[in-house]
Protein backbone atom coordinates (compact mmCIF):
# COMPACT_ATOMS: atom_id res chain seq x y z
CA UNK A 1 0.00 0.00 0.00
CA UNK A 2 1.36 3.30 -1.02
CA UNK A 3 2.23 5.72 2.38
CA UNK A 4 3.54 9.49 1.85
CA UNK A 5 7.24 9.41 2.56
CA UNK A 6 7.26 11.38 5.26
CA UNK A 7 4.98 8.89 6.84
CA UNK A 8 6.70 5.98 5.92
CA UNK A 9 10.19 6.83 7.14
CA UNK A 10 9.28 7.43 10.50
CA UNK A 11 7.15 4.20 10.67
CA UNK A 12 10.50 2.79 10.18
CA UNK A 13 11.74 4.32 13.01
CA UNK A 14 14.29 6.18 11.62
CA UNK A 15 13.45 9.67 12.47
CA UNK A 16 10.46 11.73 12.79
CA UNK A 17 8.52 13.16 10.02
CA UNK A 18 9.23 16.78 10.59
CA UNK A 19 13.22 15.02 9.86
CA UNK A 20 12.06 13.16 6.88
CA UNK A 21 10.77 16.47 5.58
CA UNK A 22 13.81 17.94 5.79
CA UNK A 23 15.96 14.26 4.42
CA UNK A 24 13.78 14.65 1.48
CA UNK A 25 14.03 18.58 0.43
CA UNK A 26 17.67 17.66 1.23
CA UNK A 27 17.36 14.80 -2.13
CA UNK A 28 18.50 12.09 0.51
CA UNK A 29 16.01 9.87 0.08
CA UNK A 30 15.26 7.51 -3.14
CA UNK A 31 12.61 5.48 -4.14
CA UNK A 32 14.14 2.88 -6.28
CA UNK A 33 17.38 4.53 -7.23
CA UNK A 34 15.89 7.99 -8.28
CA UNK A 35 16.05 11.05 -6.08
CA UNK A 36 12.08 11.55 -4.22
CA UNK A 37 10.50 14.92 -3.99
CA UNK A 38 8.51 15.63 -1.01
CA UNK A 39 4.87 15.20 -1.16
CA UNK A 40 5.50 11.63 -3.44
CA UNK A 41 4.37 8.11 -1.91
CA UNK A 42 5.74 4.94 -1.72
CA UNK A 43 4.78 1.12 -1.59
CA UNK A 44 8.06 -0.55 0.53
CA UNK A 45 6.73 -3.78 -0.63
CA UNK A 46 7.12 -3.36 -3.80
CA UNK A 47 9.54 0.05 -4.08
CA UNK A 48 13.43 0.25 -2.18
CA UNK A 49 13.30 3.48 -0.28
CA UNK A 50 16.58 4.67 0.88
CA UNK A 51 17.72 7.56 3.56
CA UNK A 52 20.94 8.44 2.65
CA UNK A 53 21.56 5.12 1.53
CA UNK A 54 19.82 2.50 3.43
CA UNK A 55 17.18 0.93 2.92
CA UNK A 56 14.57 1.18 5.17
CA UNK A 57 13.28 -1.57 7.23
CA UNK A 58 10.12 -2.54 7.31
CA UNK A 59 9.48 -5.95 7.56
CA UNK A 60 9.41 -6.24 11.18
CA UNK A 61 9.43 -4.01 14.27
CA UNK A 62 12.64 -4.28 14.82
CA UNK A 63 15.49 -1.56 14.08
CA UNK A 64 19.04 -2.40 14.28
CA UNK A 65 21.86 0.55 14.01
CA UNK A 66 25.74 1.08 14.39
CA UNK A 67 26.79 4.27 15.93
CA UNK A 68 30.20 5.64 15.62
CA UNK A 69 30.63 5.76 19.23
CA UNK A 70 32.87 9.07 20.56
CA UNK A 71 35.07 8.66 23.91
CA UNK A 72 33.26 10.52 26.26
CA UNK A 73 30.42 7.88 26.03
CA UNK A 74 29.32 4.69 28.18
CA UNK A 75 27.34 1.97 26.73
CA UNK A 76 24.63 1.00 29.71
CA UNK A 77 21.16 2.72 29.75
CA UNK A 78 21.49 4.34 32.41
CA UNK A 79 24.57 5.70 34.55
CA UNK A 80 24.19 6.59 38.11
CA UNK A 81 27.78 8.92 38.18
CA UNK A 82 25.47 10.98 35.34
CA UNK A 83 28.08 10.29 32.18
CA UNK A 84 26.83 11.01 28.65
CA UNK A 85 25.32 7.29 27.25
CA UNK A 86 25.66 6.13 24.02
CA UNK A 87 22.59 6.21 23.17
CA UNK A 88 21.57 9.92 23.95
CA UNK A 89 23.26 10.08 20.59
CA UNK A 90 20.14 8.72 18.93
CA UNK A 91 17.35 10.53 18.31
CA UNK A 92 14.61 9.74 20.98
CA UNK A 93 11.87 8.46 18.07
CA UNK A 94 13.94 5.41 17.56
CA UNK A 95 12.72 4.00 20.77
CA UNK A 96 15.02 2.17 23.50
CA UNK A 97 17.69 0.69 21.72
CA UNK A 98 20.01 -1.66 23.39
CA UNK A 99 23.72 -1.37 22.87
CA UNK A 100 24.98 -4.97 21.97
CA UNK A 101 28.13 -5.73 24.10
CA UNK A 102 30.06 -2.86 25.23
CA UNK A 103 32.98 -0.38 24.72
CA UNK A 104 34.83 1.25 27.54
CA UNK A 105 34.05 4.91 28.50
CA UNK A 106 37.82 5.62 26.55
CA UNK A 107 36.65 3.32 23.41
CA UNK A 108 35.26 4.78 20.11
CA UNK A 109 34.12 2.95 17.11
CA UNK A 110 31.35 0.70 16.23
CA UNK A 111 28.54 -0.14 18.60
CA UNK A 112 25.72 -2.19 17.64
CA UNK A 113 22.34 -1.01 18.99
CA UNK A 114 19.54 -3.21 18.17
CA UNK A 115 15.57 -3.75 20.11
CA UNK A 116 16.03 -7.08 18.77
CA UNK A 117 16.80 -9.29 21.50
CA UNK A 118 17.12 -12.63 19.78
CA UNK A 119 19.82 -10.98 17.75
CA UNK A 120 21.59 -9.49 20.44
CA UNK A 121 21.39 -12.45 22.61
CA UNK A 122 22.84 -14.71 19.68
CA UNK A 123 26.15 -11.80 19.12
CA UNK A 124 26.78 -11.87 22.49
CA UNK A 125 26.93 -15.70 23.35
CA UNK A 126 30.00 -17.31 23.79
CA UNK A 127 29.33 -20.14 20.69
CA UNK A 128 28.41 -17.62 18.21
CA UNK A 129 30.11 -14.60 18.98
CA UNK A 130 31.05 -12.33 15.78
CA UNK A 131 35.22 -11.30 15.22
CA UNK A 132 35.70 -8.26 16.35
CA UNK A 133 38.42 -5.76 14.89
CA UNK A 134 39.91 -2.71 16.53
CA UNK A 135 42.23 -0.55 15.58
CA UNK A 136 45.22 -0.25 18.43
CA UNK A 137 47.52 2.93 19.46
CA UNK A 138 49.88 2.16 21.84
CA UNK A 139 53.23 3.61 23.58
CA UNK A 140 56.38 1.94 22.47
CA UNK A 141 56.45 -0.62 19.81
CA UNK A 142 54.77 -4.26 19.16
CA UNK A 143 57.98 -6.42 18.63
CA UNK A 144 57.64 -10.24 17.32
CA UNK A 145 57.23 -11.64 21.06
CA UNK A 146 54.58 -8.81 21.17
CA UNK A 147 52.94 -9.72 18.20
CA UNK A 148 53.02 -13.61 18.63
CA UNK A 149 51.97 -13.45 22.31
CA UNK A 150 48.68 -11.82 21.09
CA UNK A 151 48.11 -14.38 18.43
CA UNK A 152 48.58 -16.89 20.16
CA UNK A 153 47.33 -16.49 23.90
CA UNK A 154 47.89 -13.33 26.58
CA UNK A 155 47.46 -15.14 30.46
CA UNK A 156 44.90 -13.15 31.88
CA UNK A 157 43.19 -13.20 35.22
CA UNK A 158 40.12 -14.81 33.59
CA UNK A 159 42.11 -17.18 31.61
CA UNK A 160 44.10 -17.11 28.16
CA UNK A 161 43.10 -15.57 25.35
CA UNK A 162 41.89 -17.08 22.28
CA UNK A 163 44.07 -17.24 19.06
CA UNK A 164 43.61 -13.66 17.62
CA UNK A 165 44.98 -12.03 14.79
CA UNK A 166 47.26 -8.57 14.28
CA UNK A 167 47.99 -6.89 11.35
CA UNK A 168 48.65 -3.57 9.89
CA UNK A 169 51.38 -2.69 12.13
CA UNK A 170 53.19 1.18 11.96
CA UNK A 171 54.99 2.82 13.51
CA UNK A 172 54.22 6.45 14.47
CA UNK A 173 57.12 8.50 16.52
CA UNK A 174 57.17 7.01 19.95
CA UNK A 175 53.86 4.94 19.35
CA UNK A 176 52.22 2.28 17.21
CA UNK A 177 49.57 1.24 15.25
CA UNK A 178 48.40 -2.35 14.77
CA UNK A 179 45.19 -3.79 14.15
CA UNK A 180 43.49 -7.05 16.57
CA UNK A 181 41.16 -9.11 15.25
CA UNK A 182 39.43 -10.95 18.15
CA UNK A 183 37.51 -14.24 18.31
CA UNK A 184 35.67 -13.30 21.95
CA UNK A 185 34.64 -10.54 24.05
CA UNK A 186 35.39 -10.16 27.58
CA UNK A 187 35.54 -7.08 29.94
CA UNK A 188 38.34 -4.51 28.26
CA UNK A 189 40.11 -7.52 26.56
CA UNK A 190 42.22 -5.14 24.74
CA UNK A 191 43.42 -2.93 26.85
CA UNK A 192 44.23 -5.79 29.19
CA UNK A 193 46.20 -7.64 26.44
CA UNK A 194 48.04 -5.22 25.45
CA UNK A 195 49.38 -4.13 29.35
CA UNK A 196 50.32 -7.90 30.14
CA UNK A 197 52.38 -7.57 27.30
CA UNK A 198 53.53 -4.38 28.63
CA UNK A 199 52.23 -1.71 26.42
CA UNK A 200 49.83 0.64 27.23
CA UNK A 201 46.84 1.26 25.01
CA UNK A 202 46.41 5.30 24.09
CA UNK A 203 43.65 4.94 21.34
CA UNK A 204 41.44 2.33 20.98
CA UNK A 205 38.80 2.20 18.23
CA UNK A 206 36.34 -0.55 17.12
CA UNK A 207 36.43 -0.45 13.27
CA UNK A 208 34.84 -3.84 12.41
CA UNK A 209 32.38 -6.01 13.71
CA UNK A 210 32.23 -9.91 11.70
CA UNK A 211 32.05 -8.64 8.33
CA UNK A 212 30.40 -5.19 9.36
CA UNK A 213 32.65 -2.28 8.97
CA UNK A 214 32.20 1.29 10.64
CA UNK A 215 33.64 2.55 7.29
CA UNK A 216 33.17 6.17 6.58
CA UNK A 217 30.71 6.50 9.36
CA UNK A 218 31.77 9.98 11.10
CA UNK A 219 32.20 10.65 15.00
CA UNK A 220 28.98 10.74 16.95
CA UNK A 221 26.55 9.47 13.64
CA UNK A 222 24.59 6.64 12.98
CA UNK A 223 23.32 4.81 10.53
CA UNK A 224 20.56 1.74 10.12
CA UNK A 225 21.89 -1.79 8.70
CA UNK A 226 21.26 -2.50 5.19
CA UNK A 227 19.09 -5.41 4.58
CA UNK A 228 21.88 -7.29 3.71
CA UNK A 229 24.32 -5.73 6.19
CA UNK A 230 21.70 -7.58 8.80
CA UNK A 231 21.27 -10.75 7.00
CA UNK A 232 25.00 -10.97 6.69
CA UNK A 233 25.26 -10.27 10.44
CA UNK A 234 22.42 -12.95 11.59
CA UNK A 235 23.69 -15.71 9.68
CA UNK A 236 26.98 -14.77 11.24
CA UNK A 237 25.43 -14.92 14.63
CA UNK A 238 23.92 -18.70 13.92
CA UNK A 239 19.92 -16.92 13.18
N1 LIG B 1 38.71 -4.05 24.62
C1 LIG B 1 38.92 -3.05 25.50
O1 LIG B 1 39.91 -3.05 26.21
N2 LIG B 1 38.00 -2.07 25.59
C2 LIG B 1 36.90 -2.01 24.80
O2 LIG B 1 36.10 -1.06 24.90
C3 LIG B 1 36.71 -3.05 23.88
C4 LIG B 1 37.64 -4.06 23.82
Amino acid sequence: MKERLQKLISRSGLMSRRQAEVKIRQGLVSIDGRIAQLGESADPALEEVRVEGAQLQFDSHTLTLILNKPTGYICTMNDPQNRRLASDLLPKELGRLYPVGRLDYNTEGLLLLTNDGELAQHLTHPSHQVTKTYLVKVRGWLDDAGRNKLETGVPLDDGLTAPATVSAVRRSGKNCWFELTLGEGRNRQVRRMCDAIGLSVIRLKRIALGDLHLGELETGKFRVLQATELLRLKKNAGL
